[in-house]
């Protein structure tokens, strides 16, 4: 088996800034509320032109460069989103359009905020089996296209943005060192897009409003918080590593307090903890990308350091990694 490892990062984020403030003019809220129970202070919004694969297009150039390889020697592309451009084609093939990236397969994955997890689980499995040598991997969302912003318990939570990396063969000693997936689809309705699928006639009431994210919050919390420290634990153990092993952890910017309880489990400081969704708010899929592209950028990863990613999501899924960089 080879080793596999991320071998360049890139992000995207639209340049609209929604702030607190301008919500507290569209519903009932305030920034206080917001920032108290989320930590959340503005999130991007994407350009009424832009859609998922544009964001994604933007995110994969950096990924590419910082990669020092060109679009034509990527085998896979991967894009984990829910809010894909269209059904079919899937984002994944519009975006090898974009790049050029004439040889590459392409597919779209659905895990929700979990996706880029699931991306690099099923990326890195393909690479370390000598099927692939490098695989194009994107969480890239808008978001703001099925937020209902009439809906003060889900709009202050949401923005738009991309974030992707280039995985290839690295160094032995270096790279993933395990994938720890889990889903629990008993928990599918607490958190759900139900329109523009096969369940609902499009004509119904229903499918319409079904075209936004509806959320049983307290109930995600809830999960959320038992999950994050949980997986991250388990995908620990299974590299044969420890908490106190941990010099950064990457988690799904869903919430401030989310992220807290799984530092209190972890026994970490916050210091080691990328925390960046004061500025973007919840991007999904893309949350984990975008935080690992600007801990890369801010440079808070050194080689050798020990990250652990993690993040969960609709469906219920739940996916983390370690990986020494
Ligand atoms: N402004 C002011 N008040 C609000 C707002 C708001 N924006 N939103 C809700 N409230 C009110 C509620 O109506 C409720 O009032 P009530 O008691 O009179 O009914 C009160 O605040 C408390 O509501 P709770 O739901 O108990 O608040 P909580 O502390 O749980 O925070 C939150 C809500 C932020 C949504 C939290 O539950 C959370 O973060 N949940 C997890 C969400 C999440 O991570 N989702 C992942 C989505 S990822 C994906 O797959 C797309």
């Amino acid at each position: 088996l080879h080793t596999v490892g991320i071998i360049g990062t890139g992000k995207y984020v639209p340049e609209r800034i929604l702030t607190n403030q301008e919500l507290e003019q569209m519903v009932e809220t305030s920034d206080e509320w917001i920032v108290t129970r989320t930590g959340i202070r503005e999130r991007r919004i994407a350009a009424p032109e832009q859609a998922t694969s544009d964001l994604a297009y933007e995110a994969s150039l950096g990924a590419l460069e910082k990669a020092g390889i060109s679009a034509e020697e990527l085998d896979l592309i991967i894009v984990a989103t829910i809010t894909p451009d269209t059904a079919f084609p899937s984002t994944a093939c519009l975006l090898q359009n974009k790049l050029g990236a004439s040889k590459a397969a392409a597919f779209d994955l659905s895990a929700a905020c979990s996706g880029f997890i699931y991306g690099l689980a099923t990326a890195s499995g393909m690479i370390a089996s000598g099927m692939y040598k490098h695989v194009l991997v994107v969480g890239a969302e808008c978001l703001s296209r099925i937020t209902d912003y009439t809906d003060r318990n889900t709009c202050i939570l949401f923005g738009d943005g991309a974030g992707a990396v280039v995985l290839g063969r690295v160094p032995e000693g270096r790279g993933f060192r395990s994938f720890q997936l889990g889903a629990d689809g008993s928990g599918g309705e607490l958190l759900k897009v139900s329109g523009g699928g096969s369940r609902l006639s499009p004509e119904s009431a229903e499918a319409v409003k079904g075209n936004f994210i509806q959320m049983a919050g307290s109930e995600v919390f809830k999960f959320a918080v038992r999950i994050m420290g949980g997986a991250a634990e388990e995908a620990l153990e299974k590299a044969g590593l420890g908490k106190a092993d941990i010099d950064l952890l990457i988690p799904h910017q869903a919430n401030i307090r989310i992220i807290q309880s799984a530092l209190n489990r972890l026994e970490l400081p916050e210091e080691k903890c990328m925390i960046n969704l004061d500025k973007y708010g919840n991007v999904s899929a893309g949350s984990i990308p975008i935080a690992l592209a600007e801990a890369v950028e801010q440079g808070r990863v050194k080689e050798g350091d020990t990250l652990v990613l993690v993040g969960f999501g609709g469906g219920l899924t739940w996916g983390a990694s370690t990986l020494i960089w």
